[in-house]
């Protein structure tokens, strides 16, 4: 029989029964199954030993690998005191809101003895993404990669790799984050900066006392290598680069992009790039750095060390020693940390492949607009509190002046079983509340109201959101993330968005789709999205520290009119609060 034939027949099946193609042709996936079990592992950074929070005693944890179609079934079981959850950033969840993992968003947290299944479908993506914990500050040790291959037989659209190789990028403290965060929200200062940036969790040899944790990738001349970056730092963007190497960027965020050759990149975290490395075609008597560092625009302190990783050729020693001569060490130069229009040319050059096979499926119209203002201000303690800013304030994040206020139970719980009230409300606003210069001299009240507002979408909404840095307590790029969705940047600009010129200059032929995006400093984005997944979907800028003070919202999006538009029941094992 023709698949041709195959194909008919699925088709009219699935017209008879008003199913698209896709539903019955996502089984044709197979089912993985990990086993998460979060424990206390004793693990030794900058000459410190400390007791982290792990999967599998492993840091950095465990890799994902799956396929495109596959269901993936993960088993966290809690053994430590702290209450866990586990995001799986960047996956869709078509109608598996349940499984996405931001706690007291989609899912009460597991708590100590308590276990909870992750179950979900990849449908439609193919890339590099990861995994980390979405609760408090524990995303701090609790990270890994998640690799989606293509389907069986299907190549990359770009010359197949020689191999693959994962590079995390994370942050290390020598005190107890946990211990830190909890501090600082209670007398409203700033948590610390990092003590280093890490590369796999490694530091590098830049650091003191850290010379053997150091990442080394090993290469053979001649060869092309896949990197998956993935940025997993907490409260930095980065710069990277390899010493003497160009690399071809070919992915973000798990979405194909059109190849282009850079010899720096800049990644925020909850980015995720795929770059093609070609090695030299032969083997030089030097040694060369892939470096890291923080790309940094706010008023606030930062971690301004550098981690690097080893790009070492085989047979090199060999060679070195017929010439008796040690090879050099080649460090590479990275822009200086407040870089902005670097960032900026940088993000401009990402274009979708919209081709037949990978079309940019961007709303070509939309249906409700809004506009976020995105950025710090001040919020008033209460009498109880001594609070260290002005007039018994302290500093707090806001989008639309509305910080967010997490609450003590599950809003997608309570959006489907209809019990909202007292959870949350759906007044949170479509424009700021009032109007101001908002990259220039602040307003003269700058605090911020605080609630557990949301924004209510009817099923396939085609939405259009600019994002609007502030520079009230100072300018600063935000690496905002959508859970649920990609989204389309379809515009971007420093100053203030002007609503009548900027939209003639939208893209919306090849426009990069993606998850997170950097809100340029004193500047402004412009996303579309399609509301396409019925559910409870957390916004918030990936500066942990910033999620913290309030940067975050969530979108409730309808459930459509079809069965295959409806968000199903919570699974039994659904953790309570
Ligand atoms: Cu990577 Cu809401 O998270």
């Amino acid at each position: 029989m023709s698949s041709c034939f195959l194909r008919v027949m699925l088709f009219a099946l699935c017209a008879l029964w008003n199913l698209p193609e896709l539903v019955l042709a996502k089984h044709a996936g197979i089912t993985r199954h990990y086993n998460f079990d979060i424990k206390l592992q004793k693990v030794t950074r900058l000459c410190q030993t400390k007791s982290i929070v792990t999967v599998n005693g492993q840091f950095p944890g465990p890799r994902i690998i799956a396929r495109e179609g596959d269901r993936v079934l993960i088993k966290v079981v809690n053994n430590v005191q702290n209450n866990i959850t586990i995001h799986w950033h960047g996956i869709r969840q078509l109608r598996s809101g349940w499984a996405d993992g931001p706690a007291y968003v989609t899912q009460c947290p597991i708590q100590t003895g308590q276990s909870y299944v992750y179950n979900f479908t990849i449908t439609g993506q193919r890339g590099t993404l990861f995994w980390h914990a979405h609760i408090s500050w524990l995303r701090a040790t609790l990270y890994g990669p998640l690799v989606i291959l293509p389907k069986r037989g299907v190549p990359y659209p770009f010359p197949q790799p020689f191999k693959e190789v994962p590079i995390i990028f994370g942050e290390w403290w020598k005190a107890d984050t946990e211990t830190m965060i909890n501090q600082a929200m209670q007398t409203g200062g700033a948590p610390n900066v990092s003590d280093a940036y890490t590369i796999n969790g490694l530091p590098g040899p830049l650091y003191n006392c850290s010379a053997k944790d150091t990442f080394r990738l090993k290469v053979k001349p001649g060869k092309t290598y896949l990197l998956r970056l993935i940025n997993a730092a907490l409260n930095d963007e980065l710069f990277f680069s390899i010493a003497n190497h160009t690399v071809t960027v070919v992915e973000v965020d798990a979405v194909y992009v059109k190849p282009f050759k850079t010899n720096t990149l800049v990644i925020t975290p909850g980015q995720t790039t795929n770059i093609l490395l070609k090695t030299k075609s032969h083997s030089p008597n030097a040694t060369f750095l892939m470096a890291a560092r923080s790309y940094a625009t706010g008023p606030a302190a930062f971690d301004n060390s550098t981690t690097a990783g080893i790009l070492e050729y085989e047979h090199m020693s060999s060679m070195s020693n017929t010439k008796n001569k040690r090879p050099s060490v080649h460090r590479p130069a990275l822009p200086t940390f407040n870089d902005t229009l670097f960032a900026m040319s940088f993000s401009k050059k990402l274009r979708s492949l919209a081709t037949t096979k990978f079309p940019a499926k961007v709303p070509q119209t939309v249906s409700r607009r809004f506009f976020f203002t995105v950025g710090l201000g001040l919020i008033q303690c209460s009498r109880n509190q001594a609070c260290p800013g002005p007039n018994n304030t302290m500093v707090a994040a806001a989008i639309n002046n509305v910080s967010f206020v997490q609450p003590s139970t599950a809003l997608l719980q309570a959006h489907f079983f209809g019990k909202s009230k007292g959870v949350y409300t759906t007044d949170f606003p479509a424009n700021p509340p009032f109007k101001f210069n908002y990259t220039g001299t602040p307003p003269s009240n700058i605090l911020v109201n605080s609630g557990t507002k949301v924004v209510v979408l009817p099923f396939n909404t085609r939405v259009e959101l600019v994002l609007q840095d502030t520079s009230i307590i100072g300018a600063e790029s935000h690496p905002l993330h959508l859970h649920g969705f990609n989204f389309h940047v379809v515009g971007q600009g420093f100053g203030n968005f002007d609503p009548k010129k900027d939209p003639s200059n939208f893209n919306l032929v090849d426009p990069i789709e993606r998850n997170t995006v950097g809100v340029p400093s004193g500047g402004w984005v412009a996303i579309r999205f399609r509301a396409d997944n019925p559910g409870v979907w957390f916004m918030h800028c990936h500066l942990e520290v910033h999620t913290s003070w309030g940067l975050k919202m969530a979108w409730v999006v309808m459930d459509g009119k079809r069965p295959n538009q409806k968000l199903p029941p919570p699974p039994a094992d659904l953790p309570k609060c």
